[in-house]
């Protein structure tokens, strides 16, 4: 059976004969108007005022979601807010100050929550730390520190969260881990521990709150330019080996994290959970 002239085909071929057939004019119009768009969502995002984070408001932003932003600089999320005010001004974009590392903080941020009175539909736990070292030199405390930030923040968060996720529909969690949760990057064993468990989180949580409609996934990037890899990426020998390792043969910049993370909160990905996806180009790919 042939398609229409005119029209495209959106459906598997052993569907054809239930599925109505869509110009493209429509066609791109559904698209629009549904798959890539998060208008009508609230999202909150974690460690939003620089890095990945910011560029992932941005991102949002410009999708039409609402956006509720938390970081510890109060300085920097109000910059920000005006800026994002300015240039989407139909959004509504709240932020709040506050420690992730610490649960008063976190249930401090629901309480927020609560009193801004409409229920978020993604979160977006992207706060994460290190404090390299050999394993034999950490302090006890310190990789308990990496934990609390990297791990039981999105732990917690994501628990704290399910309450509104629940209610809505289309909701999303992504968890940002790393390369480092895949594979020994020289970051420390501590914050690639981390890593990997947030990756695992991701798959229980997406497995566990499926029935609930929550989609849970996460993104592992590889060198993203930001205030934290900067002082690394600045050591031109260091930055080499970099380049050489991946074969995109460039780092990246936060918004080409930013819009894998949109992907994974689109509906345009609403078949898609507990996966990690690496935005590394290609570095976990190459063997030798
Ligand atoms: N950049 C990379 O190459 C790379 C690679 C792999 C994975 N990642 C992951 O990507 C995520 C973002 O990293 P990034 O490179 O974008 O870092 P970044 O530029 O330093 O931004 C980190 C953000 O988190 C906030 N933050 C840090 N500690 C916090 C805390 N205790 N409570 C609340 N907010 C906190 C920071 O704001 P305040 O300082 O104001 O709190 C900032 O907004 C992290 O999870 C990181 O592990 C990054």
């Amino acid at each position: 059976m042939q398609a229409p002239t005119g029209c495209r085909l959106l459906v598997a071929p052993a569907l054809w004969h239930h599925a109505a057939v869509y110009s493209s004019q429509e066609a791109q119009s559904m698209a629009e108007s549904s798959a890539w768009t998060l208008q009508g969502h609230t999202a909150l995002i974690t460690g939003a005022s620089h890095g990945i984070g910011l560029a992932t408001a941005r991102e949002f932003a410009g999708l039409g979601a609402d956006l509720r932003l938390v970081a510890r600089d109060p300085l920097a999320l109000e910059r920000l807010k005006q800026e994002l005010e300015a240039e989407f001004e139909d959004l509504d974009v709240v932020v709040y100050s506050a420690d992730l590392s610490d649960q008063d903080e976190r249930l401090a941020v629901f309480d927020w929550i609560a009193d801004l009175g409409s229920p978020i539909s993604l979160l977006v736990n992207n706060v994460g730390g290190n404090q390299p070292q050999a394993t034999l030199d950490y302090a006890t405390d310190d990789v308990r520190a990496i934990f609390e930030l990297n791990l039981f923040s999105a732990f917690e968060m994501s628990r704290l969260a399910f309450e509104y996720l629940v209610t809505q529909d289309d909701a999303a969690i992504v968890n940002v881990g790393s390369v480092a949760g895949l594979s020994h990057v020289r970051t420390g064993s501590a914050y690639g521990m981390s890593k990997a468990a947030l990756h695992q989180l991701t798959r229980n949580l997406a497995v566990e709150w499926a029935e609930s409609g929550i989609r849970v996934n996460a993104v592992a990037p590889w060198y993203i330019r930001t205030r934290r890899s900067e002082a690394a990426l600045n050591e031109p020998e260091y930055y080499q080996e970099v380049v050489d390792r991946t074969p995109l043969g460039r780092v990246a910049e936060p918004e080409e994290v930013a819009t894998a993370i949109a992907f994974l909160c689109l509906p345009a990905s609403s078949y898609v959970t507990g996966q990690v996806l690496a935005v590394d180009g290609g570095f976990m790919s190459l063997g030798f």
